[in-house]
């Protein structure tokens, strides 16, 4: 059975492409032997993250990024059993929220800058989805 987890966190530290690149690279080590597909997005110093999979899977990768020190305030934003992967061409995509088109962040956003912290979960899919469609989604490795 499938499910997609999808939260938010802040970084300890602000964001370094040096650190978004070696969390995608334990993540293309890791998740393909997971059968763990998703999304890292990040803005400013707040990490969006989608991971998709088998319950187990994606229980037990998300227990251990919970624990990893480099972010903290984790919050689930929602939890769904899926028929489907959505994001299953990548075993771990990536997205710059905040390079992304304001049209596309104010759609779902009070203000300019995107904040899951106190938007819906359903509006931070929302935009994920509009990055997919849009072609905003990079690194595509499988
Ligand atoms: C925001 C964030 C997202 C992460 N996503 C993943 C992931 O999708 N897959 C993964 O294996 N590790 C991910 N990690 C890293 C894990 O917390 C952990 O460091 C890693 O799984 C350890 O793997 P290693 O022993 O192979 O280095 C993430 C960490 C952070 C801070």
């Amino acid at each position: 059975m499938l499910v997609r987890c999808l939260y938010a966190s802040r970084a300890m530290a602000p964001l370094r492409e040096g650190l978004v690149e070696s969390i995608l690279e334990q993540s293309r080590r890791n998740n393909p032997r997971l059968g763990v597909t998703g999304l890292l997005c990040y803005s400013g110093d707040v990490f969006i993250q989608v991971l998709e999979g088998g319950r187990d899977a994606v229980c037990e990768l998300f227990n251990e990024i919970v624990r990893d020190e480099r972010h903290s305030n984790v919050r689930i934003l929602l939890f769904d059993e899926i028929p489907a992967r959505k994001f299953g061409g990548w075993t771990m995509g990536q997205a710059n929220v905040s390079k992304a088109s304001q049209t596309i962040v104010l759609k779902y956003s009070e203000k300019p800058v995107f904040d899951p912290f106190t938007g819906s979960g359903a509006a931070t899919m929302a935009l994920l989805n509009e990055l997919l469609e849009s072609g905003s989604i990079t690194s595509r490795c499988r």
